[in-house]
């Protein structure tokens, strides 16, 4: 949900100030705290992205040397992302994004199969999984939802419980988006597979962030998105083991072996081969980083009185999904952001009305605990200096809020 509407009147005096939508007062701090949500491009990464939008703009499917040097610059990105996550070239399919690539890995696979099959998922899945499975369940298969603890996470036995001959897919995501938790990958994987069952991970958060090792993890398909981890958006792609046979969503070309026909996005596909060596390179170093910061933020925003943590440990190490009792989260963002922070109530709130999260509706929070939820999401530009500012705000903001609750002492 958008809060503030774009102006067209700029009276910002210095770099980095903003008008607000009536363009009354000025921001001289912006402090991003959504990179949950998406993360800024790396000037890297835009680098080597920028000869492929100019001199370099051949199609990737000529057969001159344009074409040529698109192509190459393509299947070395194939390679180098293949190499990143312990796969082979010929396992990666680019696509426009996570959404795309979990739209292809789960209706891909149950199209090929029988309409009696069955897809397990989980209740916290992401809506590009969650919509697909519901669509997929209005063509006739049979789906089912696994439900997570109140921390947040699968138990494999629920996973074996589920696990039946018609079992076609199992797709359990690597760690949420809003409450950051880490699921058993490795041994969801190991379940399915003593059953024969293929297992898709949508990893779409930890692609670029947490190791991933397809082998190791017995993950079958993967799902990833470049924007997630500072690389550009509108390009992502699937990992699908070579063995398994999937329907393509959409016709046209050979593009993809046929798997994803469309015109390859060469500077796209390139910036995200180079934001993933990036993020792979510095891991250690920045999530050590991120997690000391997010720490502090948690522990002193937890010494506001009726405050709390969603979801349990292992988190995303800059995730920091915090909710306050008597505050209403979206009256929490736009203040926070009238102050030049941006946070997010991650799915609290959609078009269609104030609904609550179905992440922390699963977990069981009740509806009033979801709406005074807030999800702060660090990264790679943030110091101590932006957590120093939140703690500084956030106090008074929920104070504020507090008092003017009718939700106060009920
Ligand atoms: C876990 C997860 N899956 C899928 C997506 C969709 O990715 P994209 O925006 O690239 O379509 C997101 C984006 O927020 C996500 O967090």
């Amino acid at each position: 949900m958008k809060l503030l509407k774009s102006t067209t009147k700029n009276t910002a005096v210095n770099a980095g100030d903003v008008t607000n939508n009536t363009g009354n007062y000025t921001m001289t701090k912006r402090v991003y705290l959504d990179h949950a949500a998406t993360t800024p491009l790396d000037k890297r990464v835009l680098k080597v992205m920028e000869p492929y939008f100019s001199e370099k703009f051949g199609n990737a499917a000529s057969t001159h040397f344009f074409g040529e040097e698109a192509e190459e610059a393509v299947e070395k990105a194939r390679e180098d992302i293949a190499k990143a996550i312990n796969a082979k070239p010929g396992e990666i399919y680019f696509t426009s994004g996570g959404t795309e690539s979990d739209n292809l890995a789960l209706a891909g696979i149950m199209r090929t199969g029988k309409k009696c099959e069955q897809l397990v998922t989980s209740n916290i899945e992401h809506h590009a999984i969650i919509r697909t499975a519901d669509s997929l369940k209005k063509e006739g298969f049979e789906t089912k939802f696994l439900s997570v603890n109140k921390k947040g996470f699968i138990q494999i036995e629920d996973v074996e419980k589920a696990l039946k001959k018609k079992t076609r897919l199992v797709s359990v995501m690597h760690a949420n988006n809003e409450i950051g938790t880490i699921q058993p990958i490795k041994e969801i994987g190991e379940a399915c597979h003593k059953k024969e069952t293929l297992f898709h991970s949508d990893a779409v958060q930890t692609v670029g962030k947490e190791k991933i090792d397809v082998e190791k993890m017995n993950i079958d398909m993967l799902s990833a998105s470049a924007h997630k981890f500072y690389g550009p958006k509108g390009v992502g792609f699937l990992f699908k083991r070579e063995e398994i046979k999937i329907e393509p969503l959409m016709f046209g070309g050979s593009h993809e072996k046929g798997l994803r026909p469309s015109t390859s996005n060469t500077p796209g596909i390139v910036g995200m081969a180079k934001a993933l060596k990036i993020g792979i390179i510095e891991m250690d170093e920045e999530n050590a980083r991120e997690k000391k910061m997010r720490d502090r933020l948690v522990k002193e925003s937890l010494e506001i009185k009726n405050s709390w943590i969603n979801g349990g440990f292992p988190k995303i190490a800059g995730c920091a999904p915090l909710g306050f009792d008597f505050v209403e989260g979206q009256s929490m963002l736009l203040m926070l952001s009238d102050k030049g922070i941006a946070a997010s109530t991650g799915s609290a709130c959609n078009s269609e009305g104030l609904l609550p999260s179905h992440v922390l509706t699963a977990l069981g929070l009740p509806r009033v605990k979801c709406h005074g939820s807030l999800r702060f999401t660090l990264g790679r530009e943030n110091t101590d200096t932006d957590i120093d500012y939140v703690l500084e705000v956030l106090p008074p903001i929920v104070k504020k809020l507090r008092e003017i609750s009718p939700l106060r002492g009920k």
